[in-house]
């Protein structure tokens, strides 16, 4: 079975046989946003979820990450483009983790040397974990000789997610992506529709650029703590239902309205939990208010947030020119980003390093 849909870059597609020092690979994968929100885990560590979830791939809002290959025994080294400062402690830590993770897991004792950089605002509920350890593991594992594009998909998966970002693994493929859990524990990837299937697009307003209060594996971890989990839990079900169902009809209409009740639901958990999480900012609500009227308008808009204030407004290619103005008019928007649905990670012969 194919690992990624990963495409492009003639010079690593030439890449074979045994990896040499100073070889350099770059990874460009993007972020995605969640429908049916991951929120709970089961395992925080390793990302191992409550429940399932179902997202969107993003096109535009990317993370690059180029990877170059030291000598054995030499010291990782985190980078931060296009500075190309030390990352800071925080940030390099979990990176240094799962460049190990991969080493091992490839068999490999060389040093790495990282760089990366995203496309738009880190840490502010926009999924930069996502797009930035989907890349970081794909370019690993392709500057240590193996070749992510012939490696069984869940096992990538599984290397990708123990990065503690769960919603990173959900990356690796385009277009409209599912993620199951069993009952036992056992996680699945699954494409539910392709990125040339159903084109819509994500007006992203930014109404804080600030570092989210508390990261998503605290959330994940808080959320058992919520008196409302069992019940969201039991409406899952029905709404992972609605929306396979509202994918594969290709149907905004049936999709927005799940979408949505599952962004509320996620924040009722988190602000319910102990201590509570508050991610929504006053921007936040202004942005839904104008949702709502844009609807009442009858433009076709839908709001979701992930674990951040940000709000991202899902509608169809005719009405994203309406929803992007309306949204830029407001005091509470800082920037609007426009993104849509993307084709998954690729290699790129533009390196970092
Ligand atoms: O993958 P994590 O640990 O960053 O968690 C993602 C959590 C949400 O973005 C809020 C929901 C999701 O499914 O992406």
């Amino acid at each position: 079975m194919t690992g990624t849909g990963a495409r492009g870059g003639r010079e690593a597609e030439a890449r074979t046989g045994e990896p040499r020092t100073g070889e350099k690979v770059t990874a460009v994968s993007p972020a995605n946003i969640a429908f049916v929100k991951y929120w709970g885990a089961r395992d925080p560590e390793r990302a191992v979820p409550l429940n399932p979830s179902i997202s969107m791939t993003l096109s535009r809002c990317v993370s690059r990450c180029t990877v170059e290959l030291r000598p054995a025994g030499a010291a990782d080294e985190v980078l931060l483009a296009p500075a190309m400062r030390p990352a800071p402690e925080p940030f390099a830590a979990p990176v240094r983790a799962q460049l190990e993770r991969v080493r091992r897991w490839a068999g490999r004792k060389e040093g790495l040397r990282v760089a990366t950089r995203n496309s738009f605002p880190s840490d502010a509920g926009l999924a930069s974990s996502a797009s930035g350890f989907s890349a970081l593991t794909l370019a690993t594992a392709r500057a240590l000789g193996r070749d992510p594009d012939r490696e069984d998909r869940a096992e990538l998966a599984t290397l990708t997610r123990r990065s503690g970002s769960g919603s990173a693994a959900r990356s690796l493929l385009g277009g409209f992506v599912e993620w199951d859990v069993s009952e036992s524990g056992v996680t699945r990837l699954r494409r539910l529709a392709g990125p040339d299937d159903w084109e819509l697009r994500d007006v992203i307003a930014l109404v804080e650029t600030e570092p989210k209060p508390v990261s998503s594996r605290e959330g994940h971890r808080r959320a058992h703590t919520s008196p409302y989990l069992s019940r969201r839990l039991e409406l899952l079900p029905e709404r992972l239902r609605r929306v396979r169902a509202a994918i594969a009809d290709r149907d905004p209409a049936a999709l927005g309205p799940v979408v949505e009740e599952e962004a509320v639901d996620l924040h009722l958990i988190a602000m319910s939990s102990r201590p509570p999480i508050f991610y929504w900012r006053p921007g936040t609500l202004r942005v839904l208010e104008e949702v709502r009227s844009l609807r009442r308008d009858r433009v076709g808009a839908w709001a979701t947030m992930d674990a951040g204030a940000n709000v991202h407004v899902l509608c169809v290619p005719e009405e994203e020119e309406e929803v992007a103005e309306r949204l830029a008019a407001l005091d509470e928007v800082v920037r609007t980003l426009r993104d849509r649905t993307g084709a998954g990670p690729r290699w790129d012969d533009e390196h970092l390093l």
